[in-house]
């Protein structure tokens, strides 16, 4: 057994609820047993034999609402090395065609006794809402503005086994803040473990008041670049986006697109990363975002199937316990 899966092991009863709606109100001691149970499932997904049957006569369903690549199919790999049953439903095939509403394809789905919803919508508080009127563990896979709690413990992975550690780090979020659930997930995440994290943004992409979070905020990104550890970038999100939010994209990569020159006041080792999926020549320049030596964007994709193995396993092992 590695040490990172004995340390989970022994911390079992550390992750006491029922759902993932989001990283806000997780304790550091419940955010580092989800990232040490994750770490685990990182070797293990480089073996040959990736298979388990932790999840034998469990489903999960992968209810999407929003479009995906990553998540989706990450949950789906997730499930399935774990040795459970995994329907992904598509929406566009559904009943919800037909006007059913949300609720009502949950109370359907919820009678056939899953025991995960993964669940994406474009409603901000549409998960929780979901998460009220059924029997089994639902997962948020992202919910309009609000939160994509998986990316945020993706994202922590990748940093952690990176540098060692989260707490002490300078870490700048940078792009459209505004529409960003992952920036939203990432600030509570970073900050519950002790990083400081800056925003970066032009002020139409900025959200009102984001200082309360206890963050720095600036909208110039030699400022909110400088010394710092990590580099997260942030696609525009023009799905969310009534009007114009910048002049051109070729005006916002001259200010707030990420290029060597702009990365070079940062930590000589700094990292650079991307939820994806990426404007490439938008958000950051092609050929620095597959430079293997600054960009950890692959590896990003690789922890997301790692930590969503650990969210399956953490739910369902003690799901008639969990609290909330
Ligand atoms: N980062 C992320 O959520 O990507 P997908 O939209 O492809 O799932």
């Amino acid at each position: 057994m590695t040490a990172p899966r004995q340390a989970a092991e022994e911390a079992v009863y550390r992750f006491p609820h029922r759902h993932l709606l989001g990283i806000e109100g997780l304790s550091p001691e419940h955010i580092s047993f989800l990232l040490d149970l994750a770490d685990s499932y990182v070797e293990q997904n480089r073996k040959p034999d990736k298979k388990t049957d932790l999840l034998r006569g469990r489903t999960v369903i992968n209810l999407f609402f929003e479009t995906s690549t990553r998540t989706s199919s990450s949950f789906e790999l997730a499930g399935k090395r774990l040795g459970g049953d995994v329907m992904n439903m598509s929406v566009s095939q559904s009943a919800i065609k037909k006007g059913e509403t949300l609720i009502d394809t949950a109370m359907t789905l919820n009678a056939m006794h899953p025991d995960v919803l993964v669940v994406r919508h474009p409603d901000a508080g549409a998960v929780k809402l979901l998460s009220e009127k059924v029997n089994c563990s639902v997962i948020n896979a992202g919910d309009g503005m609000h939160e994509h709690p998986t990316q945020a413990l993706l994202d922590a992975l990748t940093i952690r086994r990176r540098r060692g550690r989260i707490e002490g780090l300078t870490v700048a979020i940078c792009g459209d803040i505004l529409h960003s659930r992952v920036a939203r997930s990432n600030i509570h995440l970073l900050t519950t473990m002790g990083a400081a994290v800056r925003v970066v943004a032009p002020p139409t992409l900025m959200p009102c008041a984001v200082e309360r979070f206890g963050i720095e905020v600036t909208h110039d990104m030699e400022d909110g670049l400088r010394d710092c550890d990590i580099v997260m970038m942030l696609r525009l999100q023009n799905e969310r986006m009534q009007g114009m939010f910048v002049p051109s994209t070729r005006e916002y990569f001259r200010f707030f697109g990420l290029t060597r020159e702009k990365l070079a006041v940062a930590k000589p080792d700094a990292l650079v990363m991307h939820p994806g999926p990426m404007n490439r020549g938008v958000e950051i320049d092609s050929e620095l975002a597959d430079d293997i030596d600054r960009s950890v964007i692959r590896e990003q994709v690789e922890m997301g199937v790692a930590v969503r193995m650990a969210c399956l396993d953490a739910l369902t092992r003690e799901q008639t316990g969990n609290a909330d």
